[in-house]
């Protein structure tokens, strides 16, 4: 799905981003320029990453490695 039409960025693209730190509507537009020409797209991309944030905290949704280091893992 394309979030941003000025620049052609698609949802795909603000997870890689997000998922590499750019967790800020600043961040994306700094990482890939979605957002930063006619603002329409500024609340999907807000929402994108909501949905990544969501997700990163979903224990449920950890990746393997990330449980590997969990602390409360490792005690059980
Ligand atoms: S649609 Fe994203 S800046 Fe215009």
């Amino acid at each position: 799905m394309i979030v941003c039409q000025c620049l052609s960025t698609n949802e795909a693209t603000i997870r890689h981003f997000a998922a590499r730190g750019a967790d800020t509507v600043g961040a994306i537009g700094r990482a890939c320029g979605a957002g930063t020409d006619c603002g329409s797209c500024l609340m999907t991309i807000r929402a994108v990453l909501d949905q990544c944030r969501d997700i990163e905290l979903d224990p449920a949704h950890r990746s393997a490695r990330s449980i590997a280091f969990d602390p409360v893992a490792v005690s059980a």
